[in-house]
């Protein structure tokens, strides 16, 4: 079984490269939407929240937990995995394809205030970005968006522009997506950024990540093909999101928890 969580629906991006990967394993998913969004919370309250869903996850028989929040690993995974014995994959920002294929020199992030705090996010960049002009942008706004069932339209795009347009005019040619949420607005940030931009999602890199740490863990149970969809908040969103993913997973699959 395989742990994933996020504060809200933004995991689903990265439980939709899982899936597609590796359709044959079992999932519990947990969607915190009671309690999103982390973004801008004190870190103390992501990790007592990180930890009390890790708890719940394990409690439904999870043997590793992907933390499908670039926030949520910024705050809690360091934490995480010196007191739980079970392994865990973080997000990372994909600074490092945007650096290495960006032909103006210039990328631009887009995340959260507390993923561009945390000492994970200065360490890729000292590691990886020491050569190129990082344009950080905050996605405010963006995350209740997504959780509202809000891919596309006007609205969008105007909040969309305020982030995009000053990395474009800065001469951007990659942006990376730092946090889960915003895959599922790629195509609003693809029609304003144009054909020529690079848009980096890691989601498929965590996704094989998993894959290779699952294959390392010896006398695992034979898996099912069985999916859970937890949420502390509303399900119809997830619901709606989890039908494009996967064809056939039956309304009981789909639970308000409390957490
Ligand atoms: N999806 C999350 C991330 O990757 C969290 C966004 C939020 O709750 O603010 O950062």
């Amino acid at each position: 079984m395989i742990g994933v969580f996020d504060s809200g629906v933004g995991g689903l991006s990265v439980f939709r490269e899982l899936y597609a990967l590796m359709p044959e394993q079992d999932y519990v998913y947990l969607s915190d939407a009671a309690h999103c969004p982390y973004g801008n919370k004190p870190v103390e309250y992501i990790i007592e929240r990180a930890e009390a869903i890790t708890r719940f996850l394990i409690g439904k028989g999870a043997e590793v937990v992907v933390i499908a929040c670039n926030t949520a690993t910024a705050a809690a995974v360091k934490y995480l995995r010196e007191k739980y014995p079970i392994p865990f994959v973080g997000m990372e920002p994909a600074i490092k394809p945007a650096a290495l294929t960006s032909k103006t020199g210039v990328v631009g992030v887009l995340a959260t205030a507390n993923t561009f705090k945390g000492s994970l996010y200065h360490n890729t960049l000292e590691k990886f970005a020491s050569d190129v002009e990082v344009i950080e942008k905050v996605g405010a706004g963006l995350v209740e968006f997504v959780e509202g069932g809000l891919t596309e339209g006007p609205e969008v795009e105007k909040v969309l522009h305020r982030y995009v347009d000053p990395m474009l005019e800065s001469g951007a040619d990659a942006i990376v997506l730092g946090c889960t949420h915003y895959p599922f607005l790629e195509s609003a940030i693809r029609k304003i950024a144009g054909d020529g931009i690079n848009i980096i999602n890691p989601a498929p890199a965590i996704a094989l990540q998993t894959k290779r740490l699952l294959e390392s863990i010896e006398g695992r149970k034979h898996s099912s093909s069985q999916y859970l969809f937890y949420s502390t908040g509303d399900t119809s969103v997830m619901h709606s999101i989890v039908s494009k993913i996967v064809p056939s997973v039956p309304d009981q699959a789909f639970l308000t928890v409390k957490v």
